[in-house]
């Protein structure tokens, strides 16, 4: 048994759930809610007050956190404590928006002046690309980037350059390529031109083989076109912390943008791993990315914990999986320019929290990380809502709508709008057994037919969620959303004290496969692995079932 789960308070707090009013009648009983239960800051505004709890709820969760020593490991991770003990690191990737002015001390060095330096790099060279100063080797401008990458170099990239469509100031056309599938980087291959093209390799180890696999048929493509050796240096950059293997690989010295240990791959976006991102929407936008991400942070350490954005999501994440057997956390967004968000948010939350043992090596006697899906309002509506209203799994949902859109048009807006805040109605409330059969009143079933569709009308409600708003999506409010989902997934890292910074994991699979991969591209007897494996195996040889 861990400590946390045989603490008073959460013993208390066990009882106190169990023993809640349906949020219907706290809502009845206090007209005061909807203001007592919301914030905001940062540009952003969270309502919640659709959630399973009162006063006296908050008052355990922020004591759960007080006894945690919540704030005593925010300040530890921004003053750059190896809070990552498996891999014994700093985790700063709030250094890489930290202020020109700010001072963050790693083993005696300054390392905001070498993330200075490396935004400078980066807008040296946007600025060369989009003014057409920088040429491809037959002397042409560049008219097309391609993104080379995955997970969180992949991940950040192609979801913020979505997201920021509205900012796109370049005319440059941008591809992302992430799975080792030939399909992916062959579609893409297909509609470019080798004289006007750029490749932006991205991985943080320079090790993950689906980029250098990708990496080397973006080469051999480009040498088959017409390109040679000496011309790779005009089409090729690199950012990745392992200098040297980028330099074996051919990439040149100076079209590498480095990047650090102490960031981890799924917090790295806001490193030169957002250069595609950069190249889009110019680095003055993307400055407004980081500065919106920089304010979150400064909430982050400094609010106090009852009015801290990313402590109160991360508390109410906890309690539904802690206290009431939540095993998924959904996240939609009614816009459609962050329809690719709750993907950003698996790997960011998932390969964080997705841990079964304490610091100290224990296991847990407590659920760690949900699984974290969700997509594009209004689309879930005719996809998934039905099971978020009367499935037998309780998932907490966030709802996330901008108040004004990019493209106003007729009554789209309001209709979106509608959609939003309707849901989180119906989640709340429900619909009991007389209103159900209300209203088949009118109905010309019998009254025992009404009685049974009645029945399967029943929504039970008490389903929770949160609404975050913002005037407008912007560079900055989308810094400020993807800051605060972040320090969401520390908290509750936090207070189950587990490593949300390592991803030991991953690493099991990508050995089994590369042995995989000797066995697939040889005659190796595969009978020492299992049958099931072995049988695969030889399948894949035969090259039919
Ligand atoms: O999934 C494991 C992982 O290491 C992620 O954490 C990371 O974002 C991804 O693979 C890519 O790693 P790299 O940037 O080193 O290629």
């Amino acid at each position: 048994m861990t400590k946390l789960t045989q603490s008073q308070t959460w013993k208390a707090l066990k009882a106190h759930t169990q023993a809640l009013p349906h949020m219907r009648h706290l809502f009845e009983d206090n007209a005061q809610r909807f203001n007592q239960m919301s914030t905001s800051a940062c540009g952003l505004f969270l309502d919640y007050s659709k959630n399973r709890a009162t006063q006296e709820t908050l008052s355990f969760l922020f004591t759960l956190a007080d006894e945690a020593k919540l704030e005593s490991k925010i300040t530890a991770m921004f003053n750059g404590k190896a809070i990552n003990t498996t891999e014994n690191r700093a985790v700063l990737h709030t250094a890489l928006r930290a202020k020109p002015e700010q001072k963050i001390l790693l083993d005696g060095l300054n390392i905001v002046q070498e993330v200075q330096e490396t935004q400078l790099k980066m807008t040296t060279f946007v600025d060369a690309v989009s003014t057409g100063i920088w040429k491809g080797y037959t002397g042409k401008t560049i008219t097309d980037v391609v993104s080379i990458g995955i997970g969180g170099s992949f991940l950040g990239p192609k979801i913020v350059s979505q997201a920021l469509k509205p900012y796109w100031t370049s005319k440059l056309n941008c591809h992302f390529v992430a799975n080792v599938d030939a399909s992916s980087i062959t579609e893409k291959l297909k509609l470019l031109n080798a004289e006007t093209t750029i490749f932006v390799i991205s991985s943080k180890s320079f090790s993950t083989q689906e980029t250098l696999t990708n990496t080397i048929s973006a080469k051999d493509w480009f040498l088959k076109q017409g390109g040679e050796h000496k011309d790779v240096a005009k089409h090729f950059v690199a950012v990745t912390s392992n200098i040297v293997k980028a330099t074996e690989f051919g990439i040149d010295a100076d079209n590498i943008f480095p990047m650090w240990d102490w960031v981890g791959g799924r917090y790295s976006l806001w490193s030169a791993i957002g250069l595609p991102v950069a190249l889009l929407i110019g680095m003055k936008n993307f400055q407004a990315l980081l500065q919106g991400a920089n304010e979150m942070d400064q909430h982050f350490l400094n609010a106090p914990l009852n009015k801290n954005m990313p402590v109160i999501m991360g508390l109410f994440s906890l309690l539904y999986g802690n206290f009431h057997d939540a095993q998924s956390h959904v996240v939609l967004t009614y816009d459609h320019y962050l329809r690719g968000l709750p993907a950003y948010f698996q790997q960011l939350d998932m390969e964080s929290n997705g841990k079964s043992v304490t610091l100290d090596g224990n296991k847990v006697d407590f659920s760690t990380g949900p699984v974290i899906w969700g997509g594009e309002g209004t689309n879930g509506q005719h996809a998934y809502h039905q099971l978020l209203h009367q499935g037998t799994a309780l998932i907490p949902a966030d709802f996330i709508m901008p108040l004004n859109s990019h493209n106003p048009l007729g009554e789209h807006h309001v209709q979106l709008a509608s959609n939003c805040f309707g849901q989180t109605q119906a989640l709340m409330q429900g619909r009991n057994y007389d209103e159900a059969l209300d209203e088949l009143s009118g109905n010309q079933l019998s009254t025992d037919e009404k009685a049974l569709i009645a029945k399967h009308k029943v929504m039970l409600g008490n389903k929770p969620s949160n609404t975050i708003l913002m005037d407008k999506l912007t560079p900055s409010t989308l810094g400020s959303l993807i800051a605060l989902y972040e320090h969401r997934t520390f908290v509750q890292g936090a207070i189950w004290n587990i490593n949300s910074f390592d991803q030991w994991g991953v690493e099991l699979g990508k050995n089994l496969g590369n042995d995989v991969l000797n066995r697939l591209k040889s005659d190796i007897d595969a009978t020492a692995l299992d049958c099931s494996s072995n049988g695969l195996i030889n399948l894949f040889r035969q090259g039919k079932i």
